[in-house]
């Protein structure tokens, strides 16, 4: 396909008019389709059916002979613990299990933090008049609403391809009121990038203005590969252990797209002090959580060989939804200039970047066309994308065939704004 920007106005009128059409046929067919909801397909929900009978019937014991089914174990099932700690990075009496959302742990720590001050501070730190979090751009919404919501300052930083653009985090860390970062450190929500060593090795010894600075590390997609190759990133509690700030990390994982999105296990892991600090606000607020559950995933997952067997199965139900995606875009879209996309190896999104200033159009076209897409400026703190160019694409839900067709009207709706958008720029021009 030819750079939009360089086509004569004939040609620029005659693409329009040809994928203006094509965008009405596409309409015309009357499709329902949602490319919003970044949850597994029943189908990879359906990879843990076996689970509906485990642990079984009298099977309720931990190996030290505690009854599961009773009240205890606050940390979590011992055995369990140790089936995760490898994903965590830490021995597994570093690990706290918990039902089944790691977002609520993130809240929680977060909530804590501002209440009760973290280990290292020498006050909560909604004592600080304005704290501040480090954001990643694009990030995570659900992120982004945490800190909202607590009134917690959001400093957008750009991502690199490598993970964050460090040099800005570092210019902003030795700001003692930047109490805290958030990072998803393996397949990014949503541009799916895997933090480069030194990008880790950089958080790690950076200079933190505040004492008790936090890296909130959420490693969602830890085990979530889309191809043969199983990223690995470095080990932050022990990069941050090695440069004297064994503090530093929150470390936060789920079995949500492992297992079952509704009922998996959530896992917080980080330094021995941090995990008394932990227990101790956790003792509070619950006596135990559901180890029956925690058993129950041991039994079906059984080891590190099992999770990998089982991520298998998802991938191969993933895969082919993600190179739809990819076809559909580099046939409408390659070489015309009107928008950059990843090709993520992991995770659970596409990032589409379209070009500037449509992205809420690219939204607008699609919904009338029947094709919901997650709000321009979601992935951005307050949803607002100072670019407006911005896509999330999520097509884990739907089947093959819908992620077939949505991408075929995606690609469309793209084109039609950069055509509609380089028309407008040259009528303003003239
Ligand atoms: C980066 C990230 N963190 C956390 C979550 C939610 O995790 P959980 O189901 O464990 O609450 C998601 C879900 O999409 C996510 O993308």
């Amino acid at each position: 396909m030819p750079a939009i920007a360089d086509l004569s106005t004939a040609d620029l009128d005659a693409l329009w008019s040809r994928v203006q059409n094509a965008y009405g046929a596409f309409r015309a067919r009357g499709l329902k389709l949602d490319m919003t909801r970044g949850k597994p397909s029943a189908a990879q929900l359906d990879l843990a059916n076996p689970m509906f009978t485990l642990p079984g019937n009298g099977d309720h014991f931990t190996d030290a002979g505690e009854d599961v089914r009773n009240y205890g174990l606050l940390q979590g099932v011992p055995e369990v613990r140790a089936l995760f700690a490898p994903i965590m990075g830490t021995p597994a009496d570093q690990v706290f299990i918990a039902d089944n959302s790691s977002l609520a742990l993130m809240h929680d720590c977060l909530v804590w933090a501002l209440l009760k001050g973290v280990p290292g501070g020498s006050a909560p730190w909604s004592k600080d008049a304005a704290p501040a979090f480090i954001c990643p751009v694009p990030g995570y919404d659900r992120h982004f609403a945490l800190c909202e919501e607590y009134g917690v300052r959001m400093l957008p930083v750009p991502m690199t391809g490598q993970g964050p653009d460090m040099d800005a985090v570092e210019a902003l860390a030795v700001d003692p009121a930047v109490k805290g970062m958030w990072c998803v450190p393996k397949y990014s929500n949503p541009s799916g990038e895997v933090y480069s060593d030194e990008t880790v090795r950089r958080l790690a010894t950076m200079r933190a203005g505040a004492p008790d600075f936090r890296l909130f590390w959420d490693n969602a997609y830890a085990v979530h590969h889309l191809t043969a190759r199983q990223h690995e990133i470095l080990n932050v509690v022990d990069a941050c252990a090695a440069a004297g700030h064994p503090d530093r990390p929150f470390i936060f994982a789920s079995t949500s797209k492992v297992t079952l999105a509704g009922a998996g296990l959530a896992l917080f892991a980080s330094s021995p002090a941090n995990l008394r600090w932990f227990l101790a606000r956790a003792g509070k607020r619950t006596i135990g959580s559901d180890k029956l559950n925690q058993l129950r995933h041991l039994r079906f997952l059984r080891d590190a060989a099992g999770i990998r067997r089982h991520m298998e199965g998802h991938r191969a139900l993933l895969a082919p939804k993600f190179d739809a995606v990819a076809e559909a875009l580099e046939r409408h879209l390659g070489g015309t200039g009107a928008a950059r996309w990843t090709r993520p190896e992991g995770g659970y999104f596409i990032t589409v970047d379209a070009t500037d200033g449509t992205a809420g159009r690219v939204v607008a076209l699609a919904k009338d066309a029947g094709l919901a897409l997650t709000p321009a400026g979601a992935t951005s703190p307050l949803g607002r994308d100072p670019h407006d160019r911005t896509l999330r694409l999520a097509p884990t839900y739907p089947s093959l065939d819908e992620v077939r067709a949505a991408a075929e009207g995606i690609a469309l709706c793209i084109a039609l704004a950069a055509l509609e958008k380089q028309k407008q720029v040259r009528a303003e021009r003239r």
